[in-house]
Order: structure tokens, then sequence, then C-alpha cells
């Protein structure tokens, strides 16, 4: 059994070594909590991303997606009521410097050096930043804190373009930025991060419905992401506790090893937000004006890269080339669609024939997948390798694979070995990876 915050080491080293996440501006000694994704990691990003617009926008008919700017107008953020209202409440120990936020407030007297804290201040976590040469009031604006607002203030335009009827969404991915007082936890809150959002508009009367088969659809999403739901918790948010925008929020926690905290959040925020941006909709059948209301799923990126990649992590023993002995193997049992090569090609030893032969399978099979090509080291070590990436399949090119046109497949979680045409390679893991 791992304890969680050597978990938590674990994959911090694992994703640094191999190349998943790692410090980013390093050369320069790093910039707190900014985080690079590597060649894997981007990856299993984009898989996230690419299979969340497929589900949630190509396959359905009543969502469309759009992407709009980072910097917007700042009256938006006015009209948003996010220059107002979109701040933590900060208390900071006069000695020792430390932070928290009023949510992380558990006595009065510092965590660290016991001073009685003062009173929590109002803390905006709108990043600001200028636009053009001059830094006066009249050039500030801000980095968006969250994509749903570029989907309000485009709402008649994209109603017009696509005809669309409510009850009907508009999706977007892309960055946002908060000046967080606390991140930390890896790239469990950073300052810089993805999100991927739905903006679902509907007929006020109906909210209900369309809350519920939003919640459904996020529940089947996380099964597909491999979340084990024994680790998702599915909370309520008080009223004093929602975001100002929202009446109600059900916030999907996740059991991270640094404890239980909201991976995903489904809000319900009424006519909040196209009232402010004054956009209406007329019902092309009735005539009739309103507002609709608006459900809103929203997911994080990295934190779905986190609570994947926790819960893909296994140890487990298993045989060595030494008859008899074992040694610990790190497995990612990520679900095939999400790791990020489907296979990795490997000729079993460095002779040019294999490598001949094992380059050109490699070579037919990257139009179709990412995959890997690795003929260094021993056979096993390479298996290994894969293994700790969570490559789901190792192809091996061998001495009959000259021969016979066939090569050994691998399965990561079985590692069952089983011989297969290298003609069928490809509808092999066509159907093995698919999402
Ligand atoms: N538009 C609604 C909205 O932005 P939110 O709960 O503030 O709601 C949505 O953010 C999601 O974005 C969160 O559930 C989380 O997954 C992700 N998120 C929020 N702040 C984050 C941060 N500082 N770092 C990483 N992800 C964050």
């Amino acid at each position: 059994m791992i304890s969680d915050s050597s978990l938590m080491e674990k994959i911090i080293s694992l994703c640094r070594r191999r190349g998943f996440v790692f410090p980013g501006s390093e050369i320069y000694g790093g910039l707190a909590n900014s985080w690079d994704f590597g060649p894997l990691g981007v990856e299993l990003k984009n898989n996230i991303k690419e299979q969340w617009w497929r589900w949630f926008v190509r396959s359905r008919n009543d969502v469309v997606g759009v992407d709009t700017a980072i910097i917007m107008n700042p009256k938006v953020w006015e009209a948003s009521g996010h220059l107002k209202e979109f701040v933590d409440l900060v208390a900071e120990c006069k000695k020792c410097q430390l932070r928290l936020r009023a949510d992380q407030l558990r006595k009065t007297n510092c965590p660290a050096c016991d001073l009685k804290l003062p009173v929590p201040r109002r803390f905006n976590l709108l990043f600001k930043t200028f636009v053009g040469p001059a830094e006066d009031s009249a050039s500030v604006a801000y980095l968006r804190p969250e994509t749903a607002q570029g989907m309000f203030v485009d709402f008649e335009k994209v109603v017009e373009v696509t005809r669309k009827k409510i009850p009907f969404g508009i999706a977007q991915v892309g960055k946002a930025f908060r000046n967080e007082i606390t991140p930390g936890n890896f790239i469990f809150r950073t300052r810089e991060f993805e999100q991927m959002e739905i903006e679902y508009f509907v007929e006020a009367k109906s909210w209900r419905k369309h809350f519920n088969h939003w919640l459904t659809e996020m529940k089947k999403w996380l099964k597909h992401l491999g979340i084990k739901s024994k680790n998702l918790e599915y909370r309520e948010i008080a009223k004093g506790e929602r975001a100002h925008y929202s009446q109600k929020t059900i916030d999907i926690f996740y059991k991270f090893p640094f404890g239980w905290e909201e991976l995903y959040g489904l809000a319900y925020r009424g006519d909040y937000d196209l009232k402010n941006h004054r956009q209406t909709y007329r019902d092309p059948e009735t005539n009739k004006q309103f507002l609709p209301h608006v459900i809103e799923p929203t997911w994080g990126v990295e934190r779905s890269v986190l609570a994947a990649l926790i819960e893909a992590y296994n140890e487990e023993q298993a045989p060595t080339a030494v008859k008899g002995e074992t040694a610990v193997r790190v497995v990612m049992k990520f679900p095939h669609w999400l790791a990020p090569y489907k296979a990795a090609v490997l000729p079993l030893l460095p002779k040019p024939s294999l490598a001949k032969l094992a380059r050109s399978v490699h070579k037919n099979l990257l139009p179709h997948f990412s995959c890997e090509y690795d003929e260094t080291q021993s056979i096993g070590r390479r298996y290994r390798r894969q293994d700790e990436i969570g490559t789901p399949f190792c192809v091996t090119v061998d001495f009959d694979s000259l021969k016979d046109k066939s090569v050994t497949i691998r399965g990561r979680d079985t590692m069952k070995q089983e011989r297969l045409p290298i003609n069928q390679l490809t509808a092999f893991l066509e159907d093995q990876c698919k999402s």
C-alpha cells in the first residue's frame, strides 16, 4: 500500500523523469508553481481535450464550439461581476507572511508561527495587464479567469450563424488565468490552466432537467477517464459559498492524495450572464423574445490529467529475467485511448535486419497512432520503460518475424504475449485503443 504523501512524490518524480510534466523556466531557477508539459504530458493532455471535444461537441447536434479571445474588453469583467466579486478572502500573517485563504483558516492563529492572524481582506484574482505601450488606467485589461464569458458575449452571434434553437450549448477549450493566493499541489492549483466548458442555454422552466442531464454526462466522462467512483463525491455547495453568478452548484470532489478537492463543477447560472451582457433570444416559432437560462458543466484540463495520473499509477511485483526472482514494476494503467503512446515497436536485438523491419512497422503505424520506436537496452528494460509511461502494447520484432511476417504483441496489464501477422497490427490496435 503506497501512502498518500509518497504517492504524490512518486507521481511528480515519474512525471519529471519521463517528461510528462516538469518545472517551467527551470534553467532560470524556475517560477513558483509554473509547469511545462513535455512530450508525453502534451499527448495525455491533448488526448483528454480531443476526446472531450469529440464527446461533447462533435457527437452532439445540440452543442457547437468557439475559440474566443483571452484578452477581452474590460467591460466584460465589469458586466460579469468579476471586477467586484471574483475575490478570495485572504489573511496574511504579520510575522512569517504566510498567506491563507479564508476557506483554509481552521484557527484564528497562524498555523506556522501561532501569531494571531488579522481579519481576512478581499483579494481580486483577476490577472491584470496593459494593452499597448501606455501603462495607465485606460490601458488596463485582464486575462480571462474563465472561458465562459467568451461564450456569453458571443451568444447572439452564434445563434445567428448556426440558427440553433434552445436548448443548445456553446463549448470552448482554452486557457484561463487567476492570480491565485495559494497555488500548489503540483498541477492542481496554478495561475495558468486550461478549462473545458459548456454553456448550455435552456428555458427557465426546464433548468432542473438539463442540470441532471449534465450531471449524468459528467459521471459518464469520469468513468471513461478511468476514475473510480469510490474516489468521487458530489457535493452541493451552500448559498454563501457559491460563485457570485450561481444559483445552484454541485462540485465534483476527487480524493487527491493531499485530500478531497474540487475536480470539476456544475452550475446553474440562471440568466445572470446573458442579462448582464444584454444578450437575448427570439424563439423562431413563437417570435417571443426572452432570456435563456444557463447550465454550466466545467472541467479543468490539468486536474483531469492529475486525477488520471493518480488513478493510473500502480506498483506490482513482477518476475525478472532471473528465474524465481521478482521486482517492483511501475505501470501506468491508463485507459488505452488516453495513453500517450498506443504502442512501442521494439526490435528484439540491435541487429540491422531486425531494426530495418521494426522501423518499417513503426513507420506504417505512425499515421494511425502515436507510437514509439526503441532499440536501446535489453528487451525486459524496454518493456518496463513502456509500462512506466502506460503504453498499452509493445510490438516486438524478432528473427521469426523476418520469415513469418508476424510480431509478438505484449499487453501492458496482463504481460501476456501473442503472435500477430504484421498486416493485422493496425486493425488490432485500432480495435484495442478505440474510445
Ligand atoms: N466558468 C466556471 C468556472 O470557472 P470554477 O469552478 O472556478 O468555475 C472550473 O473553475 C474548473 O477549472 C474547476 O473545477 C477546476 O477543474 C479548474 N480550475 C479552477 N481553478 C484552477 C486553478 N487555479 N488551477 C487549475 N485548475 C483550476
